[in-house]
This record gives structure tokens, sequence and C-alpha cells, in this order.
């Protein structure tokens, strides 16, 4: 392991004004996004789709400081022979890849899920070490029970999950690749804010004592949070100040100053929520931070782009400029400097 490499790697992911385009939905829900614009998922539909987006100089230059990949896109070439990664990397921006083999049910626990993909990891990533990605990422998923029930996550759930991402960071390590860790405490549902806090903190506080019992160098890891938000169904939906204060209060408790870099996720968020409540934390606490704070977005950078383009070639120029945008304005946030002009004026 060497550990200036992989802290090199971890700083430049969360560079002033940069942060990540996650481009790595599974077959699965790659499928669900082109159903969406009624696209056939082929193999070379999606080569199209990742490959524009990846040629946008103007995103991927000024505001994409890394890409993850599913396994399929690391391998795979432009139309012109390029490997796509290459073209990542001609960007200036760093390939990364999804390592885990996702979310399955857990019989213990029922309704709760545990990610799979430790096994034959330590090969695999010598393979994407080979084949260019200097980081990885593993999602857990932790639901909350609905109706105000306090069921769910349970701790048996809990460490479970946070075992493995202990185990996935340290295998990365070993072999230079940059764990990006994501413990996703879900939105779905109808808890509020506070319990979303609450359940956000004890994950966290269960990661780290996992990355520090497995060894893991926080100095070359970086944490794929979700924010301290209500869910999608609660009534009293908190605004982004209070998002804002809650998330950074929440991360200053739990999150030790060695790690280089937070990277939100944006877990069904609407691309300018995503934005503003970003740029509100970096615009509010930034001093408060030892950690940069930035985005590693799917939906939130994806989504005008997905619907500008539609699967078709002509549509091409109008989607990269969907893209640009976004990334612009995700820019701007981990600055503090986004605005609702900025965000308008397209
Ligand atoms: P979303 O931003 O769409 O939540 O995706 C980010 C991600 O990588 C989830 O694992």
């Amino acid at each position: 392991m060497n550990l200036d490499q992989l802290n090199q790697v971890a700083v430049a992911m969360v560079a002033p004004g940069k942060g990540i385009l996650a481009a790595d939905e599974s077959t699965g829900t790659i499928k669900k996004r082109f159903d969406s614009i009624n696209v056939e998922s082929t193999e070379e539909n999606r080569r199209d789709y990742r490959e524009f987006m990846f040629r946008t100089e103007t995103a991927m230059r000024d505001h994409i400081s890394g890409v993850i990949l599913f396994e399929e896109t690391l391998k795979q070439k432009a139309a012109d022979g390029t490997p796509l990664a290459k073209i990542i990397e001609d960007m200036g921006s760093i390939p990364g890849i999804k390592v885990d083999k996702g979310a399955k049910d857990m019989h213990a626990f029922p309704g709760e899920k545990v990610t799979e993909g430790l096994d034959g990891l330590r090969e695999r990533l010598a393979e994407y070490y080979e084949l260019g990605a200097r980081f990885a990422k593993w999602r857990a998923v932790i639901d909350i029970s609905r109706g105000g029930d306090r069921t769910m996550p349970t701790y048996g759930n809990l460490k479970a999950n946070m075992h493995a991402l202990g185990r996935y960071a340290a295998l990365c390590q070993e072999a230079n690749i940059v764990p990006i860790v994501e413990p996703e405490v879900l939105m779905d549902g109808d808890h509020d804010i506070d319990r979303c806090y609450e359940v956000t903190a004890t994950g966290l506080k269960m990661l780290f004592q996992e990355l520090f019992d497995q060894r893991v160098a926080l100095e070359g890891t970086i944490l794929k949070p979700n924010m301290v938000i209500a869910g999608k169904k609660c009534d009293r939906q908190a605004g982004t100040e209070e998002i804002a204060e809650k998330t950074v209060k929440c991360f200053r408790e739990t999150v030790p100053a060695a790690v280089p870099g937070i990277v939100f996720l944006s877990g069904g968020q609407s691309e300018a929520e995503a934005s503003q409540n970003l740029n509100t934390m970096n615009a509010a606490y930034k001093e408060q931070m030892p950690w940069g704070l930035s985005f590693s977005y799917g939906r939130a950078l994806q989504a005008s782009a997905l619907k500008a383009w539609s699967g078709k070639v002509e549509n091409v120029p109008a989607a990269q400029a969907a893209f640009s945008h976004r990334a612009r304005m995700n820019g701007l946030a981990q600055l503090g400097t986004w605005s609702e002009a900025a965000e308008k004026a397209a």
C-alpha cells in the first residue's frame, strides 16, 4: 500500500470546484433510466450515453474530478476504439469503479439488506487497477421503518453492512485504490429529519469503528453519505438551512478530520435541490469543516441530460449542454457560490 499515492488521489477527488460523476448504474438500474426515455438498454446505447458525457469538455475538465464506472464501462471502448477510461483520463479526470455486487435480502433481519461482493474482490481490484481505476465504490443500503416504528435499522443490519465496508476498504487500499465508503440511509419513507440524523450518526460511528478495527488509513478514504434530510413521504420537509445545519453537525460529531473528503449521493433529491443543499453547507460552514465537502451525484447530474438525449444522436449537443450546466452548478455549490440566478441561466 502506498499511502502517499492514496492520499493524493483522495485529495484530487475533492479538489475545489470539482466533484464526482456517479455513472455506475448497474445493468438493472440503467435499464430503468432508459425505460423512462423509451430507449432500449443495449450495450451500444449504454456506451453512447456514457461516451457523450465523458466527452463533454467543459463539464469534465472544470468540474468532474472523477467518474465512477460500472465494470462493463471500465472495459468498454468508444465508437472510435478509444477505451472510455482513457477518455476520462485525457480530460484530467480519474476513473473509478463500483465493486460491490448489490444489496441482498438479509435472512436474519427481514426487510433489511446487506451488500455482497467480498469474495474474489482482491483479484478483481488488481485487474481494475491495471485497467486504470484509482478509486472504488461500495454502497450499503440502510432503510428506516415507516410509521414511527423504530425497529429498522436493526443493530445487526448496521453491523453487518459496516463490517463489509471495512473489509472492502482494507482490500482497496492493499491494491492502491482509494475506497469510497457509502453507507446510504435511504430517503424513502415517512421519517422526519431528526430520525434521519439519529440513524446517520449511529451508522457513521459504527462505520469509523470498523475502519479503525480493520486498519484502514483514513487519509486514503473518501466518505459518500446521504444528507441529513426528511423521508420523501414525511409531512414536514426541512428547508435547506436546516438540512445544512443538521448534516454538518452530524458529520462534525462522527467523521474524523483525517478523512480528506465527503462526497454526497443525491438519493432522489431533484437536481436543483441537490445543488442548493450542498451550496448552503459550503457557504455557511466551510470554516468549521476539516474535510472537503462535494458531490458524487448520479441522478442529480444526469437527469436533464438523459431526457435531452433520449437516445438520439442529433440530441447529443443539447444533452451535453444540460450535463455541463449541472456540472457547473455543482462545482459552484462546492465553492459555496451557487445561486438561483445561475441555476436559471441555463
Ligand atoms: P444518486 O446520486 O442518484 O443517489 O446516485 C449516487 C450513487 O452512486 C448511489 O450509489
